[in-house]
């Protein structure tokens, strides 16, 4: 959902709604992307990650239909998607439509109405980026639902069905930290998500910093097998070691016995026990407000993720290391599943001019490619907002 015009995407979908329809919309909904500071691949261990809500989001305007069609138009793709909320069915219409299905199928199958509705969506969430567009337009949708029924709003609820629609309905099988992140954020903060639990506790993010996004501008695909591979090698050493999750492996085992996995395995092992402490480790920084250790554990995530879990690439290994060589930075690392897509640097708030400037020129120099830079806030989880309080 990207709107490469100048326009926020919200006074976008508020204007093509009067357009289409005549009137202004019945509710306007909002759902994040998310970029992860720290806690990566742990999530489907069942461990800990700390991701914030972007300030980029999808943006729904719509209002209730008689029936139970659900009919979207998406400015970003300049289409439309169509189909029955109460009898969903796969194919036939645009890719991004699938996402609004599985959402409304695990919506019904676990029991929440599903009405029909009408609008118009757009958002600037950059798409295959790694900052979970497609989780943001999940939650979206589910948000969309849910102010047409004005039921309750359970966040962890809710984000749990969102994954399950990636899961079965779209069949990416990823954990459940994006669906959790855009569901849960809170302005401000990154949150501390306890991926077994699903308890979210917010931290604040250290004052005088800024969370800098560093697109490196490669892409890899994320229904892709080394994801896939990674998961199964970490549900392997689970079950030699006899634990539910390797949340429930400690350190001093795995060191103790590292050399009775097989070697690749052993390494994807310990990158999650190790990351799961940095990540533990991580919110306690920062809510003593120590952005130097906080940037010292993205550093050493970087490493483990680059060594152990092997999930970097040649791209994101130089944006990283161009972050580090520049002013002004407490650490920086890749961010989301890999391969390509997004760095993460934690910047001090005075030198993000210079420190964008120079990120981007040693990248260029070095890659040949052109990076795409946001600085970029906490904002909070998905939200709707009702006619009354619209406003421009
Ligand atoms: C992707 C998945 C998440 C998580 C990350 C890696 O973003 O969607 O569930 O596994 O990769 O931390």
């Amino acid at each position: 959902m990207n709107v490469n015009g100048s326009k926020p995407p919200r006074d976008t979908v508020v204007a093509e709604f009067q357009q289409r329809f005549g009137e202004p919309p019945a509710f306007l909904v909002r759902a994040p992307g998310r970029v992860n500071l720290i806690g990566e691949h742990t999530d489907y261990n069942d461990g800990f990650v700390l991701p914030l809500a972007i300030e980029r989001a999808v943006w729904i305007a719509l209002r209730a239909r008689d029936d139970s069609e659900v009919r979207v138009r998406s400015v970003d793709f300049s289409e439309g998607a169509r189909f029955d909320a109460a009898r969903p069915e796969r194919g036939g219409g645009p890719a991004w439509g699938e996402y609004l299905k599985g959402t409304a199928w695990a919506l019904a199958e676990a029991g929440f109405p599903v009405a029909g509705w009408e609008g118009v969506m757009a958002g600037d969430v950059p798409i295959g980026a790694g900052l979970s567009s497609s989780a943001a337009l999940e939650l979206a949708t589910a948000r969309a639902f849910a102010a047409l029924s004005d039921g309750d709003w359970n966040g962890p609820v809710v984000a749990r069905l969102a994954q399950r629609a990636e899961n079965e309905w779209v069949g990416m099988n990823c954990g459940i930290m994006d669906q959790m992140i855009s569901a849960v954020g809170v302005a401000g903060h990154a949150v501390l998500i306890d991926c077994r639990t699903l308890d979210a506790t917010p931290v604040p993010l250290p004052t005088g910093t800024a969370i800098v996004i560093l697109d490196t501008t490669t892409r890899r695909g994320l229904v892709d097998s080394a994801y896939n591979e990674r998961r199964r090698q970490c549900e392997e050493a689970a079950a030699y070691f006899g634990v539910r999750a390797l949340r429930d492996l400690t350190a001093d085992v795995l060191e103790l016995r590292l050399d009775e996995l097989e070697e690749a395995t052993g390494h994807r092992a310990r990158h999650v026990v190790t990351e799961n402490a940095r990540t533990l480790a991580a919110a306690e920084a920062m809510t003593d407000g120590d952005a130097a250790a906080l940037g010292d554990l993205m550093n050493e995530s970087h490493a483990s993720l680059r060594d152990d879990f092997e999930v970097s690439s040649e791209a994101l290994d130089a944006i990283v290391e161009a972050a580090r060589g520049s002013d002004g930075c407490y650490g920086a690392r890749m961010t989301g599943a890999g391969f390509g897509g997004c760095g993460v640097a934690l910047v001090e708030r005075a030198a993000v001019g210079d420190f964008v400037r120079d990120v981007a020129r040693a990248y260029q120099l070095r890659t040949g490619l052109e990076p795409k830079i946001y600085v970029t806030g906490a904002s909070d989880g998905a939200s709707a907002i009702a006619a009354e309080a619209r406003g421009g």
